[in-house]
């Protein structure tokens, strides 16, 4: 569902290991949260929605690593998941996955690619 590239925020403003910048997005027409998260020099983006109960991560809003830095945390429960890939490696949904959403970073601004054209 790839259309216009939407400006999410500014390069700077996603520091490497620091908070996420929070978004909304619409998929198949219904609006959705989402974030993009700076790891290990990259931005990946979500849906902002567990993959074990359809809760938003964050304990506090854009707060979506755990203390050691190395995973996306959920709130609720705990689920670890892989920042890069954002699988669930930890927790009651072990193996399944958040919904990957395409970015990319050019100039200085990072562009979300996925959903858009959805807006
Ligand atoms: S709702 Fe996220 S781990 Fe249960």
């Amino acid at each position: 569902m790839a259309g216009v590239p939407r400006l999410i925020c500014a390069a700077a403003d996603l520091p490497d290991g620091g908070d996420a910048q929070r978004f909304e997005l619409d998929l198949e027409g219904v609006r959705r949260p989402a974030f993009v998260q700076r790891w290990r020099g990259q931005a990946f983006a979500y849906v902002n929605s567990c993959a074990h109960i359809p809760v938003e991560l964050d304990w506090n809003p854009g707060r979506m690593l755990d203390d050691s830095g190395e995973y996306l945390i959920c709130a609720t429960h705990g689920a670890l998941y892989v920042p890069d890939s954002g699988l669930c490696v930890a927790g009651p949904c072990v193996g399944r996955s958040l919904q990957a959403l395409r970015v990319r970073e050019e100039n200085g601004q990072v562009f979300l690619v996925d959903g858009a054209g959805d807006e």
